[in-house]
C-alpha cells in the first residue's frame, strides 16, 4: 500500500476554534478519505501549537500557569475533531515530551553543523506577531502595521539560523518543482518573495523575556521561537513510526505560506537533511458576513453550534461546496440556509423520499430489476459515467466545490428523470409494459441514489452511510466498485422513509 502522509496547520491554542480551524480540518479529512478510498495507506496528523508568547500572555490573564491553560484549551481543539467526523490517525501537541525530545536533537543536530551561530542584535521586535521587524515592514508614514501590536526597540544576543545560505537552493527547488504549492499563484508569490535577500532565522529567545517554550539544548537562558518549535510537530509525530515521512502534502492557510513554511520549514529540512515534503496546499480565509473573521471583534463562527443544529455533514458539505480551495469565501447564516435547503433538503431530500415512498407503494418496499433501457435511463447512465469520472478527476485537483456542484447536478437530473417517468401514474396503469418501466424507474432512482451517495462520501459520510442503510446496500471492500452502474440492489429491502436534512424553516433563522 502506498503511504499518504498528510497533516494541517497546528492551532494556537490562545483562543477558542473557529470556523477557520474547522474548515482546515474537514478538507484535510476529505483528501484522506479520498486517498483511503483510493487504497493509499494514509496518516492524518493534526494538533496543537502551545508554546509562545500568546499563549504565555493568555495563561497569564487567566492567572494560571501555562501547562494548565494549554491543557483546558487543547481540549477544546481536540473535541471538535469528532464532531466534524474528522478520522484523523494522531493529535500532536508541542508540549508533549515526543515533540520536544525531537526539536531539542535538531537544533542541536543543526548547531554541531555550524547551521546556528550566536549574534547580538539590535532591532524591532512585534511581541504580537512573535517577530524581529525590519524598516521595510513600515508603513509609509513611518508607523508600523497594526497587525505587529505594539513595536519595541530591544537589544540582546541570539541565536540564528542560517536560512541565507540557503535562499538560491530554495529558489532552484521552487523552479524546478513547479507544482510544489497549490494553488499555483502562491508558487508565484513565493519566488516573488524570495527575489529579496532574506535575512537569517532569529530562533532563540532568551528566558527572562519568554519562559514558555523548549529549551535549548546547548544554551539554558534561551527558549526555542515558537515558529522553529510548531514546524517541527509534522516531523516529532511520526519520527518513531517508519515509513510515513515524507508528507504528501502540508495543508495550511494562505496567511502561513510566507515565510514559515514555504522558507523557514524547507529550509530547516533541507539544513537538517530531512526528505522534503511533497507539496503544500494553501487554501485561503473565511469571513463572515462580509467581515474579517477575529477573535478580538467576537464575530467568529463557532463551527460546533452549527453541527449541533444541523449536522456534521451539512457543515462538511457547506464548507467545502461554498469554498474554492485557495480563495477566500464568505460564511453566512443565509448562504447556509439557502444550500442547505436547495442542495441537501430539496434536490437529496427529494430523491431518497421519492425513491423510498415509490419503492414501499409500488414494489412492496423491495428494490425491482430494471427491465431493457429506453431513452431517459441511457440518458441518465451516460450522465452518471461522466459525472464519476469528472468527480474523481477534480478531486485530483482539490477542487471540491466544483465535484460537488457535478454531483448534485446528477441528483438533478435524476429527479428530472423521476419526473419524466411519472411512476405515481405508471402504478395506476393495467398495462404489463407500464408495469415494466415501473420496475425500471425504481430501479433506475434507487442505483442512482446509491451512486451519488457513493460520490458524496468523502465529504458527508454520515450522508452515505445512512443511504446506504436505507437501500439495504453493503459497500464491498474495494471503493472504486462502487462506481459502477449495475442491478446489484435488485431485491434489497428499503427502509420505510429517512429525513436526511429537514427543512430549515424562516423562523429557525439566526438561532445560530
Ligand atoms: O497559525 N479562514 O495557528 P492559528 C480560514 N499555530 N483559515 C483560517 C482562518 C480563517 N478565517 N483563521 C485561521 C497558526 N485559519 C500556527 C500554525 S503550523 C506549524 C503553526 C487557519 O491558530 C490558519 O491559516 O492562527 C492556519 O492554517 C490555521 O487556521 C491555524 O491558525
Ligand atoms: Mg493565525
Amino acid at each position: 500500500m502506498k503511504s499518504f502522509y498528510i497533516t494541517t496547520a497546528i492551532d494556537y491554542v490562545n483562543g477558542l476554534p473557529h470556523l477557520g480551524h474547522a474548515y482546515e480540518k474537514v478538507l484535510t479529512d476529505v483528501i484522506a478519505r479520498i486517498r483511503r478510498m483510493m487504497g493509499d495507506d494514509v496518516y492524518f496528523l493534526t494538533g496543537v501549537d502551545e508554546h509562545g508568547q500568546k499563549v504565555q500572555q493568555s495563561a497569564q490573564k487567566k492567572g494560571i500557569p501555562p501547562q494548565e491553560f494549554c491543557d483546558q484549551t487543547s481540549a477544546e481543539f481536540q473535541a471538535i475533531l469528532p464532531k466534524l467526523n474528522i478520522t484523523n490517525n494522531d493529535f500532536i501537541r508541542t508540549t508533549e515530551e515526543r515533540h520536544k525530545k525531537v526539536v531539542r536533537a535538531i537544533l542541536q543536530q543543526l548547531f554541531d553543523k555550524g547551521e546556528i551561530y550566536q549574534a547580538e542584535y539590535q532591532g524591532y521586535y512585534s511581541t504580537r506577531q512573535e517577530q524581529f521587524l525590519q524598516n521595510k515592514d513600515r508603513n509609509e508614514d513611518g508607523t508600523w502595521p497594526e497587525i505587529f501590536g505594539e513595536v519595541s526597540e530591544i537589544t540582546e544576543s541570539n541565536y540564528f539560523f542560517k536560512l541565507k545560505n540557503y535562499q538560491q537552493w530554495l529558489i532552484d527547488f521552487l523552479t524546478e518543482n513547479e507544482n510544489f504549492i497549490f494553488p499555483k499563484f502562491r508558487q508565484k508569490q513565493v519566488l516573488e518573495f524570495l527575489k529579496e535577500p532574506i535575512n537569517d532565522l532569529c530562533i532563540s529567545r532568551p528566558k527572562e523575556r519568554l519562559e514558555w517554550g523548549i529549551p535549548f539544548p546547548f544554551d539554558e537562558n534561551y527558549v526555542t521561537y515558537v515558529w522553529f518549535d510548531a514546524l517541527v510537530n509534522y516531523y516529532s509525530a511520526v519520527a518513531d513510526k517508519p515509513g510515513v515521512w515524507p508528507p504528501a502534502y502540508h495543508v495550511i492557510g494562505k496567511d502561513i505560506l510566507v515565510p514559515p513554511h514555504a522558507v523557514y520549514w524547507l529550509i530547516m529540512l533541507k539544513a537538517a537533511g530531512i526528505e522534503l515534503p511533497g507539496g503544500i496546499i494553501a487554501h485561503g480565509w473565511w469571513s463572515t458576513n462580509g467581515d474579517k473573521m477575529s477573535k478580538s471583534t467576537g464575530n467568529a463562527v463557532e463551527p460546533i453550534a452549527f453541527v449541533d443544529q444541523y449536522g456534521a455533514d451539512a457543515m462538511r458539505y457547506f464548507m467545502m461546496r461554498e469554498m474554492t480551495v485557495g480563495q477566500d469565501s464568505d460564511f453566512s447564516d443565509t448562504q447556509f440556509q439557502a444550500r442547505y435547503n436547495s442542495e441537501l433538503a430539496n434536490n437529496l431530500g427529494n430523491l431518497v423520499n421519492r425513491t423510498l415512498n415509490m419503492t414501499n407503494r409500488f414494489a412492496d418496499a423491495k428494490i425491482p430489476t430494471a427491465g431493457p433501457d429506453e431513452e431517459p435511463e441511457t440518458e441518465l447512465k451516460q450522465l452518471w459515467a461522466s459525472t464519476q469520472a469528472e468527480v474523481t478527476d477534480l478531486w485530483t485537483k482539490f477542487q471540491f466545490n466544483t465535484a460537488l456542484e457535478r454531483t448534485m447536478s446528477f441528483v438533478t437530473a435524476t429527479n428530472a428523470y423521476i419526473e419524466k417517468r411519472a411512476p405515481w401514474k405508471l402504478g395506476k396503469s393495467t398495462e404489463e409494459a407500464d408495469h415494466v418501466l415501473l420496475r425500471t424507474a425504481l430501479a433506475t432512482m434507487a442505483e442512482s441514489l446509491r451512486l451519488a451517495a457513493t460520490l458524496l462520501q468523502p465529504v458527508t459520510p454520515g450522508v452515505t452511510e445512512k443511504i446506504y442503510g436505507v437501500l439495504g446496500h453493503t459497500p464491498g471492500e474495494v471503493w472504486s466498485d462502487e462506481l459502477a452502474w449495475d442491478g446489484r440492489l435488485a431485491d434489497r429491502p428499503v427502509d420505510k422513509s429517512l429525513v436526511l436534512f429537514p427543512r430549515i424553516q424562516a423562523a429557525d433563522k439566526n438561532s445560530v
